[in-house]
């Protein structure tokens, strides 16, 4: 490892080499999360993406061989700071909600992986290392199209709801499935119509209600959520307080298809 960078040269194959290590934490971390993430689709995207990381870290050691330099693996902070904040987080975090939390880093991790490669592709081209710039840029290419993946997913399920059922959830767990499938279907903003209350704040979980006229605006917000639908007054929905155990479950399964395309 360089113990001084002295040239624009020294300084590039500096941040090749970290870019080497961004890999390898990277790899690290989407193996774990397989196991931590309870969405097939979630698993799936992540082991795609960690066997192309796989295939990311050979093609740094092409360049390197290209360069005529050995493969030296340079300091990175910043995916293994990404890794140790979701790992914090994911431990307070409900076993229902963990895919939102994971698909926050993955999205962070691809945004700041895209950035590393962008920079060593403009210095790569001064350089005239057409060639590695070549890699490099296969490379920031896997990265925007994984990027692309996890964005479409976070999206797909803040929409449809965030949470997944899971057993032996707590009550408070239960109560933010409760209030994210009611705001979902628009059953908490029907039960307040219905209730004749133009401006009425449900107390299970963080579901607010505002209603008028002939239609209403239920929103739901919590660390992982935000859903916003319209539904026509004097709708048959019920408060999201008065699920039992039974139209809970349907109301799971109902935002569970709903999330499957
Ligand atoms: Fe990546």
């Amino acid at each position: 490892m360089f113990e001084r960078l002295n040239t624009p040269e020294q300084i590039f194959s500096f941040k090749l080499g970290s870019a080497l290590t961004m890999e390898r934490d990277t790899l690290a971390m989407l193996v774990d999360l397989q196991d931590e993430a309870r969405r097939p689709e979630l698993k799936q995207l992540l082991a795609e993406h960690a066997e192309e990381t796989r295939q990311q870290i050979s093609m740094i050691e092409q360049c390197f061989a290209l360069l005529d330099e050995k493969v030296d693996a340079s300091p990175c902070a910043v995916v293994k700071a990404i890794a140790a904040e979701g790992k914090a987080t994911l431990k307070k975090t409900d076993d229902s909600l963990v895919d939102a939390v994971i698909l926050a880093g993955a999205l962070e991790t691809e945004h700041h992986e895209q950035a590393v490669y962008e920079t060593l592709i403009i210095h790569a081209r001064a350089r005239g290392a057409a060639s590695v710039a070549g890699i490099l840029e296969a490379n920031l290419a896997v990265e925007q199209s994984a990027g692309a993946k996890v964005k479409a997913l976070a999206e797909q399920i803040a929409v449809s709801g965030v949470a997944v059922p899971t057993e032996g959830m707590s009550r408070g767990a239960k109560a933010g499935i409760v209030a994210g499938v009611a705001a979902t279907v628009g059953a908490a903003a029907a039960a307040a119509l219905k209730a004749g209350d133009h401006h009425a704040t449900e107390t299970a979980g963080t579901t607010t209600v505002t209603g008028s006229g002939a239609t209403a605006a239920g929103s739901t917000s919590s660390a992982t959520s935000t859903t916003t639908g319209t539904v026509p007054a004097g709708g048959t929905g019920t408060s999201a307080e008065e699920f039992n155990d039974d139209a809970l479950q349907a109301r799971i399964e109902e935002s569970e298809h709903r999330a499957r395309p």
